[in-house]
């Protein structure tokens, strides 16, 4: 028998502070892989909580929705963190992906949305959890550097890693140089994951 029961919509809210390089990858790669038809996913909305944010055009520019929550307008990290679950749950989201979102979450949205929260971290996670990530590996005499993306949990930048790529550090990089060839599997592998994990949930 055909499974004739219509797919469960599979919305993704992407959240973004900045220049949203890895958001475009992964809006990138949904549109050039066909997520909506081979998934039933598309990103719904691209949010951010600096108005000026470079990511926010570039989002735009790929046809895809903006909204801007200003932290600012807020008095506590709990009220901002509220208003902001509020806002990303009227696109009903199996997934929340945060891609260069520098705020430190409440434990009640890590909560909300356990299982269906995901980030990317600039380092080769146990190490270097944090801000500074390539300089620290610089610091510190790595061989190697790379990315991770991890389910988050309440704990920054812990929680189930889902996929890592590393790159070499080569003779007379700079903190620059390291973050440029980080950023390029960075773009890379953001939406490998993403795709991986939305394989997944179609069997769910
Ligand atoms: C990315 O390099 C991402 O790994 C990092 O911010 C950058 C955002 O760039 N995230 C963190 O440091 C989170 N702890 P983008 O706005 O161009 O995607």
């Amino acid at each position: 028998m055909p499974n004739l029961m219509p797919r469960q919509p599979k919305n993704i809210v992407i959240l973004i502070s900045g220049s949203g390089s890895n958001m475009a990858a992964i809006v990138r790669a949904a549109q050039a892989q066909h997520w909506q038809q081979q998934f039933g996913a598309h990103v719904a909305a691209v949010i951010s909580n600096r108005p000026d944010a470079a990511g926010l055009q570039l989002a735009q520019s790929l046809g895809v929705a903006t909204q801007v929550l200003s932290h600012q307008a807020f008095a506590t990290r709990e009220a901002f963190d509220a208003a902001l679950m509020a806002l990303i749950d009227t696109h009903q989201p199996a997934l929340v992906v945060l891609a260069g979102f520098m705020r430190i979450l409440t434990p009640a949205f890590v909560q909300h949305y356990a299982g269906r929260l995901v980030n990317i971290h600039p380092s080769l996670l146990p190490a270097f959890p944090g801000l500074n990530t390539h300089q620290r590996a610089l610091d510190a005499g790595c061989t190697e550097a790379g990315c991770t993306v991890h389910q988050v949990t309440a704990e920054l930048d812990h929680g189930p890693m889902l996929a890592q790529a590393a790159v070499p550090v080569l003779p007379g990089d700079s903190a620059d140089t390291l973050a440029a060839r980080v950023q390029m599997q960075e773009h890379l592998l953001y939406p490998q994951a993403i795709r991986d994990w939305l394989r997944s949930a179609a069997c769910r």
